[in-house]
């Protein structure tokens, strides 16, 4: 609420301001697409208005509807009553200026793996010379979506085990015209994909292990379970997936995998294994490349 003392907003700046402070006295959890209450405020007022999310400056002295105004107000408060991520309560969400729908039957499109795709930073020379590619675990689809725009002779494969996130998924895939390069398969990993070889397998699946889920901010705990916990040590996806993926990569093909803080115990449970770790500005050792032939 604004407090007794200050005058109520009235412009799009006076929004964000109040968002910042009640943020920050809330002392809110972010990671869904924003690191700080700024960032996380910036996005809320500009989304909930549909308008560019990349720069506030030039609509600071914007003035809402008072419908809208009602909106920005309800919008504060719920991300601080409820500690929904943004995201939920705007239904979008984006990745390099990419616009997702999300709800909560998919994990919030966060993943380092659209990093890569989007600066072109995989060991992968022409990508146009990428065929068929595999996104296993696509939730809402932004992987699968994101390797579309990359690879633009590429046919992809998406699976998940969620009808709901298939459904969201569907619905990006339509909004971003991509129907005709995209088919989404509902089974457990490799299951509905008998026989089909990929060129690139990327997955960012499900690998928080048990002391992370058990300590997960209550933001987070918004998101599906299914796609978040994976076990004691957060491998029991990754163990299955490196078990399986030599039979669905073609010759000269590869497996890139995100697994968060997993970099340990999985060099310990595969010390043969050649894990090539891929960095991003904000992330180390959280995205690994392997060659099917090392597999
Ligand atoms: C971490 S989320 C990733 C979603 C999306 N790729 C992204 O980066 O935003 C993991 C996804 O794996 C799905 N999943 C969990 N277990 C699965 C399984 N055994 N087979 C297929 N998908 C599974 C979940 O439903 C969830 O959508």
């Amino acid at each position: 609420m604004p407090s007794a003392n200050r005058p109520p907003p009235v412009t799009l700046g006076d929004f964000f301001r109040l968002a910042v402070r009640r943020f920050r006295a809330a002392r809110l959890a972010y990671g869904h697409g924003t690191t700080n209450a700024v960032d996380e405020a910036a996005f809320l007022v500009l989304e909930a208005l549909r308008l560019p999310i990349h720069t506030l400056d030039p609509w600071l002295d914007l003035k809402p509807t008072p419908a809208e105004r009602a909106r920005l107000a309800t919008l504060i408060e719920a991300r601080i009553a409820l500690r929904m991520p943004a995201p939920y309560l705007l239904g979008a969400a984006y990745m390099h200026g990419v616009r997702f729908h999300i709800d909560r039957r998919a994990l919030i499109p966060r993943s380092f793996i659209g990093d890569m795709l989007v600066q072109g930073s995989l060991p992968i020379g022409d990508p146009s010379k990428v065929r068929r590619v595999l996104d296993l675990c696509t939730g809402s689809g932004c992987l699968a979506i994101l390797a579309a725009l990359t690879f633009p002779r590429a046919k992809i494969d998406a699976v998940d085990l969620s009808a709901g996130a298939l459904a969201l998924a569907r619905r990006n895939v339509a909004t971003h015209r991509l129907g005709d390069r995209i088919t989404l398969h509902r089974g457990d990993l490799f299951t509905p994909l008998a026989g089909r070889r990929y060129d690139l397998i990327l997955t960012n699946p499900p690998y928080v292990d048990a002391k992370g889920m058990a300590k997960l901010p209550p933001e987070y705990r918004h998101e599906p379970r299914l796609a978040l916990a994976a076990g004691d040590d957060g491998l029991d996806l990754i163990r299955r997936i490196l078990a399986d993926a030599p039979r669905h990569l073609a010759k000269n093909g590869a497996l890139l995998c995100e697994l968060g803080r997993g970099r340990r115990p999985l060099e310990r449970a595969y010390p043969r294994l050649p894990f090539l770790w891929l960095d991003t500005e904000q992330s180390q050792g959280e995205v690994f490349w392997i060659a099917g032939n090392d597999l």
